[in-house]
């Protein structure tokens, strides 16, 4: 793929894609798989850069990690407490989720690693897992400001604790409850805000002992009994609504277009966007809603509509964290004025995405401020102008975005690395071709 796309004026989108497995869950998949005992079987695994780089970083920790003929994966794990020490550096790419997910897991094995990424993931701040890890008995060297590379020394004797986030992350949520696997006794975690529960949800899916509890202030204790027999699963993993976004929000904006975007997660953490895009008047059918190895999943319907600018609360943030790029960009076509308030995590994300979203729409000729925390984005009821080469700065959402952006705009827009597309959605610029979208390499 050349490093440079642009997109323009599309005609209507229509047709019926599924876009690939959630990134979420296909990182968990992996990662409890390769705990449990026996085979594991992972259906519509995502293939792209983020998940690839944990399927080899639980083969280097010992796990046996195959794709098969069948576009299947299948695991064969080494049980709770079983990890080998790797003999090599722990490379998680471009992967937050990756390399914060397994330091929790390394840390409460008696077995050292060292961890790194891409220039993007050795920005990323990792104290906020380092603090609870070493609480729980493991050692961890870093750069300076806690940044990658990072040895981890994970603890003989783990201990149990409770744990209040301070942040709303289910990196971190994640993290400590991997920990508490091979750790005695009960691990607790409290969450002021309900983050996504892809781990409580797996976690029982393999056989853990998993509690939750929601307190009366309206924070969730999730608790975790040590040492579980997990055993061998097959898990099915749904189309991820964060990328099905991209697609939706092109088929709002673009006249005429009506898309199907197949067998869809529906958790509802996850699923802030759709809310906010039905608040604004998207036309978003929800049909066929079913349960898929836990998960809630349906088909998705979306015609283009006139959308309006809403109030978007900041408690509705941990749903639909990865999603506010893309809705700006919907913003940025509505009438009138929408308000993302309590966007601070946007800052530490892949890039800075509350200044790489700040920055791109108005190099677009939107109208757009911020206020602290709070992203406002004034809509004039069509699109903005457009013509403008947006840096992406190693980030996927960042490049999709505004990629979709181009399709509504009367000039067309440039992004100036493509290849970052393929952590989270390989195949984007065929399946919005396959839509009529018109994504081509730029000279
Ligand atoms: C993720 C949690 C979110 C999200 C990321 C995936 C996960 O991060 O932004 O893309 O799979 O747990 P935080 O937990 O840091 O908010």
């Amino acid at each position: 793929m050349a490093n440079l796309l642009t997109s323009g004026a599309a005609g209507p989108l229509s047709g019926t894609v599924r876009v690939p497995g959630d990134k979420s869950i296909s990182h968990r998949a992996l990662m409890f798989g390769a705990l449990a005992v026996g085979e594991s079987v992972v259906e519509g695994l995502l293939e792209g850069d983020d998940v690839l780089h944990t399927a080899a970083a639980m083969h280097a920790l010992g796990a046996k990690v195959s794709r098969g003929d069948d576009d299947r994966w299948y695991l064969r794990g080494r049980g709770v407490g079983g990890l080998m020490e790797p003999v090599d550096v722990l490379d998680m790419g471009n992967a937050g989720t990756g390399a914060r997910l397994l330091m929790g897991l390394v840390s409460t094995h008696p077995i050292n690693a060292v961890f790194t990424g891409d220039k993007s993931l050795r920005s990323r701040p990792m104290k906020r897992v380092f603090e609870p890890l070493s609480q729980m008995g493991a050692v961890f060297s870093s750069r300076e400001g806690g940044r990658l590379p990072a040895s981890v020394t994970g603890a003989r004797r783990p201990l149990p604790m409770v744990y209040e986030l301070p942040v709303a992350s289910a990196q971190v949520k994640s993290a400590i409850l991997l920990a508490a696997l091979n750790t005695p006794g009960e691990t607790t975690v409290i969450e002021r805000e309900a983050t996504r529960d892809h781990p409580e949800l797996m976690l029982r899916h393999f056989g853990a002992n998993v509690r939750v509890e929601h307190l009366e202030d309206g924070r969730r204790a999730i608790t975790v009994l040590g040492f579980p027999e997990l055993t061998g699963r097959i898990v099915r993993i749904p189309a991820d609504p964060s990328s099905a976004a991209f697609p939706a929000v092109a088929a709002l904006l673009v006249p005429g277009s009506e898309i199907r975007l197949d067998s869809v997660g529906m958790n509802p953490l996850r699923t802030g966007l759709y809310q906010t895009l039905h608040d604004m008047g998207a036309d978003i059918a929800v049909e066929g809603l079913r349960e898929e190895a836990g998960e809630p999943v349906a088909d998705l319907v979306v015609r283009a509509s006139a959308l309006k600018g809403v109030d978007v609360p900041a408690e509705r943030a941990p749903s639909m964290i990865d999603e506010y790029p893309i809705l700006a960009i919907a913003a940025a076509c509505a009438t009138g004025t929408t308000r993302m308030a309590g966007l601070g995590e946007l800052r530490v994300k892949e890039s800075d995405r509350f200044t790489a979203v700040l920055k791109g729409l108005e190099a677009c000729g939107a109208r757009v401020e911020a206020d602290g925390d709070t992203l406002i984005v004034h809509g004039s009821g069509t699109p903005p102008p457009g013509g403008a080469k947006i840096g992406v700065n190693f980030d996927h959402r960042i490049a999709m975005s505004f990629l979709v952006l181009g399709m509504a705009t009367p000039e067309p827009i440039t992004v100036d690395d493509a290849d970052a597309i393929d952590t989270s959605f390989p195949g984007f610029v065929e399946l919005m071709g396959e839509l009529g979208a018109q994504i081509e390499e730029a000279g």
